[in-house]
């Protein structure tokens, strides 16, 4: 498989190295609008850097976005028109509800598909197998350390408590974790999000609290930043990379 990484920052840089040793792919297509961020991962075995993110998308069986919303709008949605295999890593774009319906329909359309890796969260398999029966009730409860949120306290804060439609557009950054645990389960207004600032949290953590006719879970992560973008988990590359192995191997594990 040839693979295209457009966004060669924290996510992309390391999604990059782990393709360019892995088993089953045989070319990296590299793309970023800062010419040096995807220049410094030219030197990587199977690498190559387009010169145009539709030049990446002519060349990939699987583009892989790692970049913002405008790229899952613009080269997403020209790679997907294409036919081609995706996989995006921000996932927050997907709660425009126009644009995630667009999105699919063209993938419906051309054979195309969409990847979203579980990203900075833990249990996303578990709320996929519980949604196949019975679900009742999908709660994020989300933990930062106060600067986390750029805010100041000397005590543990609730800040929100509500539908994750409403927190992904309170809380931009915590929009990826949200909008992928609403779609592997309950969707934007069924899914319960509640945000708190912890002054004696060091990590941001993500628990995730499920019910339905399985019975009762409880997954909680405790995330550290990622050694390029201390803004982003390293769990979100990490989720990437094992979910291109999977797209690779001969072997699937997990719901
Ligand atoms: N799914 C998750 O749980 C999760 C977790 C963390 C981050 N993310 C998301 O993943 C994305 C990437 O995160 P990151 O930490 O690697 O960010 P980053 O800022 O380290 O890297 C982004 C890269 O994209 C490039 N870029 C920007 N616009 C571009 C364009 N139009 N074409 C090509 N390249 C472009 C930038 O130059 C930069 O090199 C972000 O949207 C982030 O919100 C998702």
């Amino acid at each position: 498989m040839k693979v295209g990484i457009v966004g060669c920052g924290a996510i992309g840089s390391e999604v990059a190295k782990a393709a360019s040793a892995m088993d089953g792919i045989e070319a990296v297509w590299l793309f970023d609008i800062d010419p040096d961020a995807a220049a410094h991962l030219r030197h990587l075995p199977r690498a190559h850097v387009a010169k145009t993110a539709g030049e990446l998308v002519a060349k990939a069986d699987l583009v892989i976005e790692a970049a913002n919303k405008g790229v899952v709008q613009t080269v997403i949605r020209d790679a997907l028109a294409a036919g081609k295999k995706t996989m995006l890593m921000t996932i927050g774009a997907l709660a425009d509800d126009a644009l995630r319906e667009e999105l699919v329909g063209l993938a419906k359309k051309t054979g195309g598909k969409m990847y979203l890796p579980s990203g900075a969260v833990m249990g996303v398999d578990g709320v996929k197998a519980a949604a196949e029966a019975d679900l009742k009730s999908v709660t994020l409860v989300t933990t930062k350390p106060p600067a986390g949120l750029d805010k100041k306290t000397d005590r543990w804060t609730l800040l929100f408590s509500g539908p994750a439609r409403e927190a992904v557009q309170k809380f931009p950054k915590n929009v990826n974790v949200a909008a992928t645990l609403s779609l592997a389960g309950l969707g934007f207004d069924q899914t319960h999000v509640q945000v708190a600032i912890d002054p004696l949290a060091t990590r941001n953590s993500h628990k995730v609290i499920i019910e339905g006719g399985f019975g009762r879970a409880r997954i909680e992560v405790e995330n550290l930043p990622s050694p390029t973008n201390p803004a982003t988990s390293y769990l979100a590359s990490l989720s990437a990379i094992a979910l291109l192995r999977r797209i690779v191997s001969p072997i699937e594990i997990g719901a």
